[in-house]
């Protein structure tokens, strides 16, 4: 039987995407496209070597960001997933995508939300000196950073901690997550209840 097919969106390194592809033989999901706004995204490369389809689309190659966003509508249209997963993508989806795919996106977040929404979340939680963070996985809705949250997974801070070392763990928190929770999704029935995602099992 075909597996649920999942669009994922990356910007970077894409060290997600990759826990993502390796799983995929485990779990009962499959990689179908890695759409990039960055040509350099090594994401793309990885996505490439598991002969994953990309799409590059980035909005400097558009008339108008308004052209671009609909561009990847379309793209994301065609390929009818059953949940698209942002797994650092670092731009934020307008209402037009958001509605569309209304709780059929996640993204996965390195802090505790609600705490440290937005860029340089790892920053933000070594600055307020917290014992621990970690990341959530959510849905995505028209806020940043705060739609119904599915999963959390925490993180000690050390002592000696650094943003990069800090951030470093947390990828590999998420990394062990994020598979799991997109299986997860795609294979049960589950409805938001209260700002939360509860799984019907
Ligand atoms: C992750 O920490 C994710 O939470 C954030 O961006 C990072 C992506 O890392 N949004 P990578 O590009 O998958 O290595």
């Amino acid at each position: 039987m075909n597996k649920p097919k999942i669009v994922v969106m990356a910007s970077g390194e894409g060290s997600l995407l990759q826990a993502l592809l390796d799983q995929q033989k485990n779990l009962n999901y499959e990689v179908g496209m890695v759409l990039s706004d960055k040509k350099e995204a090594r994401a793309l490369a990885r996505a490439q070597a598991a002969t994953v389809p990309t799409q590059l689309l980035e909005p400097k190659n558009f008339e108008s960001i308004d052209a671009w966003h609909f561009e990847i509508l379309r793209t994301i249209q065609a390929a009818n997933p059953a949940l698209i997963v942002l797994a650092g993508f670092m731009r934020i989806l307008p209402e037009l995508i958001v509605l569309e795919f209304q709780n059929k996106i996640l993204n996965s977040h390195p802090s505790l939300l609600p705490l440290f929404p937005g860029l340089n979340a790892v920053a933000q939680a070594l600055a307020e000196n917290v014992q621990e963070t970690g990341a959530t996985m959510h849905l995505v809705d028209q806020g940043v950073d705060t739609g119904p949250i599915v999963h959390q997974v925490t993180v000690k801070v050390l002592p000696q901690d650094t943003p990069e070392a800090l951030h470093q763990r947390i990828k590999l928190a998420e990394q062990e997550a994020l598979p799991k929770v997109v299986d997860l999704l795609v294979n049960n029935q589950w409805q938001v209840v209260g700002g939360k995602v509860v799984i019907d099992y």
